[in-house]
């Protein structure tokens, strides 16, 4: 299969939390660490995150010039099956290119792209295939919790970085991968530790998924 190389990328509690209870946003990475976050979104050619996430944090997903010099903005994409995403989303406005994933609809105008893939939900596979011929090769997945789950369920990830924020949220808050889960042993996704550092107050994780064949 044709894919993008597939970096996942997201900051959390110590306890695995990436959001508030409720979902509410939180600023969980360090200077140090948006920094790094900000050159690995430069060097791909797209990021990527769910509808979800757009609608708690209602990020802008671009490169800022203060971490990188000069900033090549990657594609934003986000998998939004019922085109959800509201018009005055930061993603919709004119700072980079946009491709909203959908399962119901299919138009282009200015520098948004929509684009059906999958029935009911996005098909990630498939996605991938497009992604790719469309010469996207790096791609950076940034969430949330279900997205994040179902790439790495459908083995796309290549490696994954995870902050450490020192702070523990609790809770039903959600964590660094939601979705379905694993329901026996066999499901659990297992990783190899590649490296670990502590980037200011907190710590890095780099990972590469250990998937069974
Ligand atoms: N700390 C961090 O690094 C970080 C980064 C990003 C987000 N977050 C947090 O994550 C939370 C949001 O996570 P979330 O799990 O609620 O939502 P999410 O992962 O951002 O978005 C999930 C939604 O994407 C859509 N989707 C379509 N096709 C999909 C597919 N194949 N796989 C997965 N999703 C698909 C679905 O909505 P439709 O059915 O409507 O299409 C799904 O409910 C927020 O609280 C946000 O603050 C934290």
């Amino acid at each position: 299969m044709r894919k993008p190389y597939v970096i996942v990328n997201c900051a959390s509690s110590i306890d695995g939390k990436i959001a508030l209870v409720g979902k509410k946003p939180l600023k969980l990475s360090n200077e140090e660490d948006m920094a790094r976050v900000h050159k690995l979104r430069n060097e791909c050619d797209a990021v990527l995150v769910g509808i979800e996430t757009v609608l708690a944090d209602d990020p802008k997903l671009t490169v800022k010039e203060k971490y990188v010099g000069k900033p090549k903005q990657p594609i934003r994409i986000i998998l939004d099956s019922n085109f959800r995403v509201p018009k005055n989303a930061e993603v919709m406005k004119p700072t980079a290119k946009t491709i909203i994933v959908t399962t119901c609809k299919e138009f282009k105008e200015g520098h948004i792209e929509v684009i059906k893939c999958g029935n009911e939900k996005v098909d990630l596979k498939k996605l991938m295939e497009i992604l790719y011929e469309k010469g996207i090769k790096k791609l950076l997945v940034e969430g949330g919790s279900t997205v994040i789950w179902n790439f790495l369920k459908e083995k796309l990830v290549d490696e994954m970085f995870v902050f450490y924020a020192p702070i523990i949220i609790g809770g039903n808050a959600p964590s660094i991968a939601g979705g379905e889960g694993a329901k026996k042993g066999e499901e659990i996704i297992k990783f190899k530790i590649k490296n670990m550092e502590r980037v200011g107050d907190g710590l890095l994780l780099h990972l590469i998924p250990q998937y069974e064949q």
